[in-house]
């Protein structure tokens, strides 16, 4: 029996190379040989975007991102998390036997609490059983994402396993976190952090949108490190960043010239940021392109996201009929 994988995106704006090499890059792989959900998360997206300037646009650069990234409608499904309401119904089931103090200790919570204390709402803090509804409303099996979903991975194991508990079922499949042939990835900043992430800082993330010439920029201002290169040292943060980032960027031989640089002491990091740059860009160039196409095509667009939101509904339907059916909700 193939398996269901299902997994989502925040609209937040545009993709970067953490979202690519953590999430798309796997979806694209695994929509061959599974039946595949992949959704827009705009519900999501207000926990931390209360008032969201342009809601429906960056759901409209994200959608356009997914296809020309190379996800295939008519293999997977695209569809935009509020366009599938049942995911709300499930939520709230969920949240029935989710407890405060194990969503209170959720790492992303206490990340939030100290990110935006002006606004800690409850969405935040129910944040991994909407989650969990996305991901077990289909049944899944596995879900590509990256390294800091892990342990929302964790908790929606705990909720799938608890509901088949408190009412005696074997409904809901174990969902495990997953990535497309290699462990779960963390893509680093170029501010020197370890995560790639447009909230930090804008100059920590480099988008599939971005123009050649930005790239340019954003890579020669990455942060290395003062004075000379000291090979008896460990590598600073940032510069040990600029080696991760070459070993998904550039070809092997590359990577061993500016290795064997810094372990002589002769590397120049102007040098190896303009290597790193023109990689990059070469890789990002036929996506840019694809986008552009792309968002001037209205009606594709919304024929994608009406037959996506058609093909999750009868998914999720079922799975809430049933659902309600096991608590033991009857109509009279
Ligand atoms: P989000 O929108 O923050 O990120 C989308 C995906 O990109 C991955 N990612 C990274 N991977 C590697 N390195 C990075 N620097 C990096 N930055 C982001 C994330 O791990 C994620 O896979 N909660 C989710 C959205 C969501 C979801 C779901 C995911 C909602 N419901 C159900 C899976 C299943 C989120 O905020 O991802």
């Amino acid at each position: 029996m193939a398996n269901i994988v299902v997994s989502g995106i925040r609209p937040t704006g545009n993709l970067h190379l953490g979202n690519y090499f953590g999430a798309l890059k796997s979806f694209v792989r695994m929509q061959e040989e599974n039946e595949c959900f992949f959704f827009i998360a705009d519900y999501h997206s207000l926990t931390t975007h209360p008032t969201p300037g342009d809601l429906h646009g960056n759901v409209k650069t994200v959608l356009v991102e997914f296809l020309a990234c190379g996800l295939d409608p008519e293999k997977a499904t695209l569809y935009i998390q509020s366009d599938l309401p049942e995911t709300a119904e499930l939520y709230l089931l969920l949240n029935m036997n989710a407890y405060i103090g194990e969503l209170e200790r959720c790492t992303s919570f206490k990340d939030k609490i100290r990110t935006q204390p002006q606004n800690v709402n409850a969405g935040l803090l129910t944040y991994p059983t909407l989650m969990a509804a996305d991901i077990i409303i289909h049944k899944a099996h596995k879900v590509p994402v990256g390294k800091d979903q892990e342990q929302h991975l964790e908790m929606t194991r705990t909720f799938a396993n608890r509901f088949n508990r408190i009412y005696n079922v074997e409904y809901f499949p174990e969902p495990v976190a997953y990535n497309f042939g290699e462990n779960l990835v963390k893509i680093p900043g170029l501010d020197g952090s370890l995560k790639m992430s447009k909230s930090d800082n804008e100059t920590s993330a480099i988008f599939l949108a971005d123009a050649p010439e930005v790239i340019r920029k954003k890579i020669m201002r990455a942060v290395t490190d003062t004075g000379q290169p000291d090979p008896s040292k460990p590598r600073s943060q940032g510069v040990e960043n600029l080696f991760s980032l070459m070993r998904y960027f550039s070809d092997a031989f590359t990577l061993e010239t500016f290795k064997s640089a810094y372990a002589t002491g002769q590397i120049r990091y102007g040098d190896m940021k303009k290597q790193l740059a023109e990689d990059v860009i070469r890789f990002t160039t036929p996506f840019r392109e694809k986008m552009l196409a792309l968002a001037a095509d209205e009606s594709y667009l919304s024929k994608v996201a009406r037959m996506g939101a058609e093909k999750a509904h009868a998914s999720a339907a079922k799975t809430v009929r049933e659902v309600r059916e096991i608590i033991g909700f009857k109509h009279f």
